[in-house]
Parts: C-alpha cells; sequence; structure tokens
C-alpha cells in the first residue's frame, strides 16, 4: 500500500515507477475524474516522489507531477484572466504551524487574521459573467487554459444565470455533487442504463464534461473566489460580497467560513469543520486555511503552482479502494436477507473497515458488482460503511459474478423476491431464536435470564417457536432441559410472570415490528391504549401517530396483519391485554413528528438530544433508558441534532452532533448537569 511507503526510501527505480502511476492517476483524476486510487494513497505517492526529488534534484523526471496545477495532466484551449492555482497541503497540525510560521517569516510580520473554510471536494471552475449575466464556463485545466464547459451551467445550482448586481466579475469555486445529488445521479444513471458514479467528484467530472446525455444531472456551485471584485477586500469579506450578489457560498451551510485572529484558533476551527463533516451535505477533503487580508495575500504572492497565502490542511479520505472479497446472506430478525460485503480490509479516516453494506440483490446487479473488484468503498462518521461502485476499467479477468441465494441461507425455505429487499418466505419466522432474544431485551420485554444461550436451547429443544411460546412454558419443561436446575428454573419463570403484565408499548416494541422501535412503540401505544384497537387501527388511523407517515403507516398494517396468529397467542396468555385510556389524537403525522408535549416536568416543551457516553448517575442507563428518561421527564427525545433541538445532553467524544449544538446556539448540558435538572425522574436504583 502506497500509505505504508516510507518517503524517503524511494530507489531510483521505484522512483520512476511512483512518477508513471501519479502520471497516470493524475491523467484519470483530472479527465473523467475516475481514478485507479484514493486520494491518501495518491497524496502519499506524490510525497514519496517530492522526497526523492529533494535528495536528488538532478533526477527529477522532466514529467513528474510535482510543481505543476492538476500534476501537470490537462491542458485547456480557453486562456485564464489570471492563473488559477492549486493549494499546497499539509497533513498535521505541525506541518500547518510550520507553515504558517514560515509566512510570517516571509511577511516580516504575523499574518493580520485568517479565514478558515471547507475544501470541497469537487472541481475547480471558473464563472464568467458580464454585465451580471453568465457568458461562459471554464475548468481549471492546466491553470492557465482551461476547457469551456458552458453547456453544463444549467444543471448547476448555486451558479445563477443573472447575478443581483449587474457586475463584470469572474466567480471562482468548486462544483459539486452532494450527497443527495450523488445518490440521485446514480439512481437516473442505472435508470438509463449507465454505470453508477463510483465517487461524487469523478461523477461531478463526468457530468460537467458530458453533452448529449438523453438525462440531467443536477451539481451545485460553491464560490471560494473572485477575479474583477474590488481588490482590498478581505477574504471573509470578499466571501460576503460574493452572496451578496447572489453567488451560492459555504456560509449557507454548517461548515461556514470562520474568521480567526491566531493559528491557535485557526487549529481549534479546523477541529470545528473536522467535527461537522459527517453531517455536512457534501464531502470535504480537507480545511483551507487562508490569510484573510488583502495586503498580506499580497505580499505573499504565489509560485507558479499555489499561493503562498493559503494551505490546504488535508483530511483522511472517507472513500477507499480495497477489493470485494465475498458477498455474505444474512438474514436478519425480520426474515429480511440482506447481502454484506466482504472486503480486503482497509483503513478509513483511522477505522479498519472488512464489512459494508450492500443493500439488496437489485442495488447489486444496479452497480454491476463483481467478486474480486476493485471498489470504492465510503465510510464517513458513524455511518455504516458502504460499497459505491465497482472500478471496471481495474478488472483482470478474475473477477466472478455474485451469486444470488436461491433458498433462505438461513432455513433453506423459498425466499420472496417480490419486494426489492429479499425475505425468507417464513419471514420471522425463520429467526425465532432472534426474535426471542429481541423481545427479552431491556427495552421491550425486559426478561431477566433470558439471554442467547437459553433462546438457543428453547428454541432448539421445541419448546419455542415464537416470543407467545415462551408464557406457556412449564416448570417440568425447563427442569428437563440441561443445565437448568431448580433455582435458574424458578428464577426464569418469575421473570416471564413480570413479562406478562409489561405495558402495551413495551409489549407492541418485543414485536420487533419493522419501522417501529421503542420510542414509536410507546407513542402508537399511548395514542391507542390497547392491543385491540392498535389492530384494529387502518393505515389513515396509524398515521396519526407523531412520527408515521402514510408509507410506515402501511407497513405497520401489513405486518400487523402478518402478526395476528402471534398476537392472538399472546392475547390467550394475558401478555398485552391491558387497557389504559387513549390520549388525546395527535396532529396529522404527515405535519413533521412534532408531538403533543406532556403536560408538566422539567422538560416541558424541550427537544433533547442525548450523544456521547454517559456518566455520573446515568452512566449506567442505556441509550434507550436515557431517553425514555427524557420523555418521562416531559421532554421530547430524538437522535439527531437540528434546528427544532432545544436541548443536547453530551457526555464524553460527544463528536458532531455537539460541534453541530454549538453551531446552532443549542443549549448543552454535561449528563451530571441534566441528571440534576430530571433527579425526580430518575430509575430507582
Ligand atoms: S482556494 C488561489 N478554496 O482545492 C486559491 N480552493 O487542492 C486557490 N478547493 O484548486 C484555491 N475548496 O479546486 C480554494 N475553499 C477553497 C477550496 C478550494 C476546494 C479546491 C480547488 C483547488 C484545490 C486545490
Amino acid at each position: 500500500m502506497m500509505s505504508s511507503m516510507n518517503a524517503a526510501l524511494l530507489t531510483p527505480g521505484e522512483y520512476a515507477d511512483a512518477v508513471a502511476t501519479a502520471v497516470r492517476a493524475a491523467a484519470a483524476y483530472y479527465g473523467d475524474g475516475t481514478t485507479p486510487l484514493g486520494d491518501d494513497e495518491y497524496d502519499a505517492l506524490v510525497r514519496a516522489v517530492e522526497a526523492y526529488e529533494q535528495e536528488h534534484p538532478d533526477e527529477v523526471l522532466p514529467d513528474s507531477p510535482t510543481g505543476k496545477v492538476a500534476a501537470g495532466a490537462v491542458v485547456g484551449d480557453v486562456p485564464h484572466s489570471v492563473p488559477m492555482l492549486s493549494l499546497d497541503n499539509v497533513f498535521s497540525a505541525e506541518e500547518l504551524a510550520q507553515w504558517a510560521a514560515g509566512l510570517d517569516r516571509r511577511l516580516g510580520r504575523p499574518v493580520a487574521a485568517w479565514c478558515v473554510e471547507p475544501k470541497l471536494d469537487g472541481l475547480a471552475v471558473a464563472a464568467r459573467y458580464r454585465a451580471g449575466r453568465l457568458r461562459q464556463v471554464l475548468t481549471r485545466g492546466d491553470g492557465l487554459a482551461g476547457e469551456d464547459i458552458s453547456h453544463a451551467a444549467d444543471a448547476v445550482l448555486g451558479l445563477p444565470a443573472a447575478l443581483a448586481e449587474p457586475v463584470d466579475v469572474e466567480l471562482r469555486g468548486e462544483v459539486l455533487l452532494t450527497h443527495e445529488q450523488f445518490e440521485q445521479a446514480n439512481r437516473i444513471r442505472t435508470e438509463h442504463g449507465a454505470e453508477p458514479f463510483a465517487h461524487p467528484r469523478s461523477g461531478a467530472a463526468g457530468t460537467l464534461r458530458a453533452k448529449d446525455r438523453p438525462y440531467r444531472i443536477e451539481l451545485t456551485f460553491f464560490a471560494y473566489g473572485a477575479v474583477g471584485l474590488d481588490d482590498d477586500l478581505t477574504h471573509s469579506a470578499l466571501l460576503e460580497r460574493l452572496a451578496a450578489i447572489g453567488a451560492n457560498t459555504a456560509a449557507t451551510t454548517a461548515a461556514h467560513p470562520l474568521r480567526c485572529a491566531t493559528i491557535e484558533e485557526v487549529q481549534q476551527c479546523i477541529e470545528e469543520i473536522v467535527a461537522l463533516r459527517a453531517a455536512l451535505p457534501f464531502g470535504i477533503d480537507g480545511v483551507v486555511v487562508k490569510a484573510d487580508a488583502a495586503v498580506d495575500q499580497r505580499d505573499a504572492g504565489s509560485g507558479s503552482r499555489a499561493p503562498r497565502w493559503a494551505v490546504a490542511r488535508k483530511l483522511a479520505a472517507e472513500h477507499k479502494v480495497t477489493r470485494l472479497l465475498d458477498v455474505e446472506w444474512n438474514v436478519g430478525r425480520t426474515g429480511i436477507i440482506a447481502p454484506r460485503a466482504v472486503l480486503e480490509p482497509v483503513v478509513i479516516d483511522g477505522v479498519t473497515v472488512t464489512y459494508a453494506t450492500l443493500h439488496n440483490p437489485a442495488d447489486i446487479t444496479r452497480r454491476d458488482l463483481m467478486i474480486n473488484d476493485q471498489v470504492f468503498v465510503y465510510r464517513a462518521g458513524d455511518v455504516i460503511p458502504r460499497v459505491e461502485a465497482p472500478l471496471t476499467d481495474q478488472r483482470t479477468g478474475d473477477e466472478r459474478p455474485i451469486v444470488f441465494p436461491e433458498v433462505c441461507p438461513r432455513c433453506g425455505d423459498a425466499i420472496d423476491t417480490t419486494e426489492q429487499r429479499w425475505r425468507c418466505a417464513r419471514g420471522r419466522g425463520c429467526q425465532a431464536v432472534a426474535s426471542v432474544i429481541y423481545a427479552a431485551g431491556r427495552d421491550q420485554l425486559d426478561i431477566e435470564g433470558l439471554g442467547g444461550t437459553r433462546a438457543v436451547q428453547l428454541v432448539e429443544s421445541g419448546l419455542v417457536a415464537d416470543i407467545a411460546d415462551l408464557f406457556a412454558l412449564t416448570r417440568e419443561q425447563l427442569l428437563g432441559l440441561e443445565r437448568m436446575g431448580a433455582t435458574s428454573t424458578d428464577n426464569l419463570l418469575a421473570a416471564l410472570e413480570t413479562a406478562r403484565s409489561r405495558p402495551l408499548g413495551r409489549v407492541f416494541c418485543a414485536l420487533g415490528v419493522r419501522g417501529t422501535g421503542r420510542t414509536m412503540s410507546r407513542r402508537i401505544a399511548a395514542h391507542f391504549g390497547s392491543m385491540a384497537a392498535v389492530r384494529a387501527a387502518d393505515a389513515d388511523t396509524l398515521a396519526q401517530v407523531a412520527g408515521i407517515g402514510p408509507e410506515k403507516a402501511r407497513l405497520v398494517v401489513a405486518e400487523l396483519a402478518e402478526l395476528a396468529p402471534l398476537l392472538d397467542k399472546l392475547a390467550a396468555h394475558g401478555v398485552g391485554t391491558a387497557v389504559t385510556e387513549p390520549e388525546a389524537p395527535a396532529v396529522a403525522a404527515s405535519a413533521g413528528d412534532a408531538e403533543p408535549a406532556p403536560a408538566g416536568g422539567p422538560l416541558a416543551g424541550e427537544a433533547v438530544v442525548v450523544t456521547g457516553s454517559m456518566t455520573g448517575p446515568l452512566a449506567a442507563l442505556s441509550r434507550g433508558e436515557v431517553n425514555d428518561l427524557v420523555e418521562r421527564a416531559g421532554g421530547k427525545s430524538s437522535s439527531s441534532v437540528s434546528k427544532r433541538t432545544t436541548l443536547l445532553v453530551a457526555g464524553e467524544k460527544a463528536g458532531s452532533k455537539r460541534a453541530k449544538a454549538e453551531e446552532l446556539g443549542i443549549r448543552i448540558l454535561t449528563p451530571e448537569e441534566f441528571a440534576a435538572l430530571v433527579a425526580d425522574h430518575l430509575p430507582e436504583g
């Protein structure tokens, strides 16, 4: 792997190979945006080449990518008004500090102020406006001349045909596919029988160049510079001016540019942007640090490749190339048969990834994946890694088709393939053990002593085929099982007796209805008051429950119909038969997930998000239990921070949710402060 290559140790032969590989990769990258290397590997390769050239300045090969804009890969035919430069990179806080000290030395004074902004992972373009009208759009090309891509302008959001003022200006910025646009693009492409894009940047590059496509793919432009506006503006004032004349800038995103006085502050701002990374709606591959004052920029000047007043602090790539070794088919609790990619282990942003999701069989077919393919894998923040697409031009002939199962890989029964997600014909019945373990869980029936081993034993002995059977177990049957003494038996029977009278919300949750977890189950229970009323509800009635949209309502109705025999059995055992007064119907759910706030309680009217690991009085609680606590105290719990959030409980390693809450000015409490606030509602013991 290139990333483990020691830059100082290249031999002359390795140097020549490295130059050739980098030239090939750069040609692909700046050409149609494809690349056989991940970004991290490319950066490591170029650093190794640079290190060799520093040691052996007489041996620099003429086609070496170092010192050239776009690594010397492309040439356009429309000259730029002012060269479109690239950026030098730093890879650590120390390198950044050294770079900044070097700039101070060059200026003979400290840099007056800094501007810190996201490094957008797309393609640089120049958009020329005459009297406020868009006239021409150019790629960067080799920095001196670019390619005319004006034909693509219509599909680029943020690049208006007319600005708010009749100015002559050339906007400079990045065109990219947001995550949503990338997904959309791949849906459109596969519908048209075209290969999906493996990487948002290759998608953006391919789309900008393409002419005469029978479909339209939308892109987004962010401006970060301009030629022709007031030369004396600070960079931050320039960005404000750009927004004022109608260009889209990063100021419209959570990662808006930040002004800093010192390089220490810059490091903090970088951390802030990094913390937001996973939640941003587009990819960033670094953070750009710029001297803010025009006079500092002028005095520092530029080299042939990059300005001396700005630098990119590169971040580990979120996309990596690795090999698809195999596809496993796992049967979930509800009988869904889900494919999972087994990968040659690859480190993405510090985490070794060995498995990635593959959605469903149709998706595999659409992506044209094969075993042994080189694939792009994407992982950001806590998101489950996913396989994007194969690098089809890297195929060697050793690839094999992915074999889809013909029968359920767990029980051998038939597969229901009528939906995109395949399912065992026996549905939940296929996974009795998983269903029992789930139902016995803390947030459901909370049956102490019924863990994985015991569940397997009960199912394999034939005593239990579904969760209702648990309540028919007799002392004699249990005593007849291996390793079941009198004490364990009596304890389990007592735990089952307690579980029999659990409130409706928990019983409903124990059913494992698709699309409903703990919170939704509780809402459904509160809304209807009895299992009979829930079962009698049609989709319209269910959709009155806050947070249930029409689609989920239909799914729940279908699931309940399927579960009818189980529900009858449970009722016969007296499970879930308690009746309470239903709550007043909530506001129509399609109005969002607003729920009538429970009256009173210290958290009345609060929308609370809990993140990070809990400490103090909350240390022993599961996330579900903390959320229960929020609701008992009159608040509404949710898992993601948004403008509606009013309170964040941030434990250790709170990460991006904390950064987002700070960004939005949301009140933040430590677990201890929060525990004090809701002290009256804490669980006993
Ligand atoms: S400033 C003279 N600012 O990164 C100034 N570039 O790796 C040069 N990029 O060529 C560019 N976000 O395509 C600048 N906020 C940002 C950027 C940015 C992304 C791209 C741009 C540049 C490349 C260098």
